[in-house]
Parts: structure tokens; sequence; C-alpha cells
């Protein structure tokens, strides 16, 4: 017997070692570890916050069903600000001013594709699957005015010279510093009624390997955390899914399997309070004494976390794992979840929220309605309803006398004809000044249409089959961006 443990021992260390680089932890997962063994109040604190879950999401669900006799205020998207702070090394690593404009960019365009159905890689969604394929609803886009109405590019940069966070000992396991959100050490958070706070730092210390860590709306109502430190921290060389200049989605100039954008997808579910699909019991099922799930009928009960890419094992399905059969019930038809962002799986891995993830999602911005309020979520506001309350936030706003700036002059630029019917002409200079890409938004700041510089000095964009109304054209240069307003009509 003590030969036989002794060798299950040491095959258990041999796998620890051979998936080293598989013991990543989510924060929020580190995070509530952490705290529960401070205090256990704060685990029935955390089940009772996930048993409210399936009911707010059916409720919405069902909301949505007459929304629109109910639905008196339209949403709009939700503003978001990035606060970076790193060094100069990792500021070069994000590819300068430049980088981090095209990480801005493409980082709302992933959480718009993957919030809204309009990811291209759902082609990858096995068949099983493709009836589980949730549509949230919910858009982002950069702030363009902050606190004080002053205009904002939708980040703000801080570098700190050295290790960046190290010295002020950001260390999540033991004592959680939130350095990188104080004025003195960091960036503070934007008002966070009104704007999604998105810290991109590097973790250091007992921290190292991880990816991202959230606080959320229902941990601060409750008191478990400070308001001023709701929102996201993400490893600052995740954010995004194209950096250095002409890279290509996913190739900026920093580590794959991570270089997609899904780190953020991933934060911002937790933001939207919803959990990892095995439910954080550390392998046991459901139904074990101890064990958990993430509160969602539409996840398969599921033992532990995947990572990497899994190779599916089931015909039009995923893969099963030790939870597959609840006594002669088999729980996983068409396998676990493991294709949800809420795995530990690589960006290229993951494709979809459930329906119930994402009426979870959409019911925390649910728009007030009347009811008897004996159901979940009737009558009440959803957490982050004001988040989607403030549209002039996200109208590109250019700070006066940028138009006339040497950089305009430089470049070149013109655009026309100014109303257009249709199409619109960019002409730059290309001997004078590299243009990075051309991306044209609407006036909440989402994203319409992109062009990739090219070394030439006239594009032509096609808005034929947009609605009418003013465009912001947005030509970011090696040197610095130039809006301008256009009108379709
Ligand atoms: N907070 C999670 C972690 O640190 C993020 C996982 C994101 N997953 C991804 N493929 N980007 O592990
Ligand atoms: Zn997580
Ligand atoms: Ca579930």
């Amino acid at each position: 017997m003590k030969k036989l443990l002794l060798l299950l021992w040491g095959s258990m260390l041999l796998h620890t070692a051979l998936s080293a680089q598989h013991i990543r932890k989510c924060g929020m997962q580190r995070k509530h570890e952490a705290m529960i063994a401070k205090n256990p109040d704060y685990a029935r604190f955390l089940a009772n916050q996930k048993a409210s879950l399936q009911a707010a999401g059916d409720y919405y669900k069902q909301y949505k069903l007459h929304a629109t006799t109910e639905r008196s205020t339209a949403l709009s998207a939700v503003p978001v600000i990035f606060h970076i702070i790193v060094d100069s090394a990792q500021f070069y690593n994000m590819g300068g001013a430049s980088g981090i404009i095209r990480r801005c960019d493409s980082q709302i365009a992933v959480l718009n594709a993957d919030f809204n159905k309009q990811n291209a890689d759902s082609a990858l969604i096995p068949s099983g699957w493709k009836p589980l394929y949730g549509n949230v609803g919910i858009h982002f886009g950069l702030a363009h005015r902050d606190p004080s109405g002053n205009c904002s590019p939708g980040y703000e940069v801080r570098i700190l010279p050295g290790t960046s966070l190290t010295t002020v000992g950001y260390d999540i396991d033991s004592q959680p510093t939130p350095a990188e959100k104080m004025a003195a050490t960091g960036l503070a958070a934007w008002d966070v009624d009104k704007y999604y706070n998105v810290w991109c730092i590097n973790f250091t210390g007992a921290s190292n390997g991880l990816l991202g860590i959230t606080t959320t709306k229902s941990d601060v109502v409750a008191g478990w955390s400070n308001s001023w430190e709701m929102g996201v921290d993400i490893l600052y060389n995740t954010l995004g899914s194209t950096g250095f200049t002409g890279s290509a989605p996913g190739t900026g100039g920093w580590e794959a399997p991570f270089n997609l954008g899904r780190t953020l997808t991933h934060e911002t579910g937790h933001f939207f309070e919803i959990w990892h699909t095995w439910g954080d019991d550390d392998g046991l099922c459901p139904w074990n004494s101890g064990g958990a799930d993430d509160g969602l009928n539409d996840t398969p009960p599921e033992s532990d976390a995947q990572y990497g890419a899994p190779v599916y094992t089931l015909s039009g399905g995923t893969l099963n794992d030790g939870c597959k059969m609840n006594g002669s019930t088999n729980t996983q038809p068409v396998g676990i979840a493991c294709l949800s962002y809420m795995d530990y799986t690589d960006d290229n891995a993951m494709q979809l929220f459930t329906p119930d993830q994402a009426n979870v999602m959409a019911s925390m911005v649910l728009v007030p309605v009347g009811g008897s309020g004996t159901t979940a979520g009737e009558g009440t506001i959803g957490e982050h309803y004001n988040l989607t309350q403030n549209p002039g936030l996200l109208v590109v706003c250019t700070p006066s006398g940028v138009e006339a700036s040497p950089t305009e002059t430089r470049s070149g630029l013109r655009i026309f004809p100014n109303p257009t019917s249709g199409v619109i002409n960019v002409a730059v200079n290309s001997q004078a000044e590299k243009l990075i890409d051309i991306v044209v938004l609407d006036l909440l700041g989402r994203q319409v249409t992109v062009a990739k510089g090219e070394s030439k000095d006239q594009y032509s964009l096609d808005l034929g089959g947009m609605s009418k109304g003013i465009y912001i054209v947005k030509c970011n240069f090696a040197s610095g961006s130039i809006t301008r307003k256009i009108l379709l009509q």
C-alpha cells in the first residue's frame, strides 16, 4: 500500500513538473482562495452570489422577449479607459505610442466581436455547440472624454522607471497592493459608475504568470473590495490583437498563445459576474462533496480547467472529462465548455459565451422595469446599467488646434468628397509620414471599417450601406493620429 502511494505520489510530481506551464490560475480564483483563507464568510457570500445568476439571466431572457415595449432607454456602448502603467522596455514591447493606439483599437474590436457573436473564429465551433453560441449584446468604445470633460484618446500611459510595479509589491496572494490604482504610484480609476477601468500592468513576484484579475461590483457592493478598485487588470502585453507596425493580428511583438485580445474578453466576463466553467473547485464534480459549478445550466458539469488548445475527441462536440457520468446520466453529450472564453484555454481555442453566460452579463446592464419583484432581477437595475448611459463620453473628441498641427501638414492629409454619398478617398503623402491605418468610427466610437496603411498615397473606403450621418475618420500615423469628421448623406 505504502509503495502504491509512493508510486502515485511520484507520478503526480512528474505530472506537475511536466505541466508546470499548466498550473497558471486566473487572478480571480487566486484572489478568492486568498480571501476565503482569511475569512470563511467570503465563501458563503460567493456561493450566494453565484446562486443568483441563473435566475438573473433567465429573467433577462424573458424580458428580452418583450424588450421593445418595456425597454425605454437605448443602451449605448460602455466607455473603456485603458490605464497603461509600464516601464520603458515594456512600453517598447507594446509597440511604443503607435503600437498602443493599435492595441487599444484592436482590443475594442475584439471585445465587440466576442460580445456580439461577430468573432470570425466562430467557424471553429463544433456543430453540437452551434446552438450554444450566445450573444451578450454589450458594446464597448474608447472613452473620448475624461471625467473633467477633456478630450481623451481612451488610454493614458504612465511610464515608471525600472521594473514597473515590482517595488511596490503587487502580490495578490499575500497582500493585494493596488499600487497601480493609486494616483501616487499608478493611475487612479476614472468614475467607476461611468467608465470601465482597465489597467494594463506587469504582474510581478508571486503573481508572475498571471494574465488578469478582476474586481467585481458585487464584491464592492458587499463591502469586500473598495469601489476605486473596481475594474480589471491585465498583463500589459496581452492588450489587443495587433501591436507593432505592419504586424498581422496576433503577431504584434508579444507572446502567443495570449495574443488575440482574449485575456480582456475573459476578465470582462468576470467583470459582468460570470465564473469559470468548472466552478473553481479544483477538480471535483458539482455533485461531489465540496464540489461546485458556475451556477449556470447550459455549461455542462466539469471537473477542472483546460489549458492550451484541447484536442476534441467527440464528433460534433469537444471532449469529456471526469464529470461525464452522474450516476447513469451522461451530463456531457457534446462535451465540456472548454471553448468558452471562461476556461483557461489559449486565445485561439476559445470562441464563445454560452446563452446563459450571455444572459447573465446582459442582465447586468438591464434597464429598470416594473414588476412584482418576486423574480430575481425583476424591477432591479442591472449593476452596470450606468455604464451604458453616457454616449457623450464615446464621441471622438479632437482637442482644438490639432487640425492645424504640423503633423497634418507633413502628412498631407486630405479627405474627399465630404459630404459623401458612399466612397471616401483619403489622400496622404506616404513619403512624408508613415500611415499605420485609417479607422472609421461612428459617433459612439464603434469601429465601422479599417484600412491598413500601405506605401501608397491614396486610399478609398466604401461606406455605402452604412446608415447616414456623421462618422469619424481616424488616421493613425507613426507620430500620432489625426481625426476628421465626415458626413455620409
Ligand atoms: N485571468 C485568467 C488567467 O490569469 C485569464 C485567462 C485568459 N485566457 C486567455 N486565453 N487569454 O489565467
Ligand atoms: Zn478567470
Ligand atoms: Ca454549469
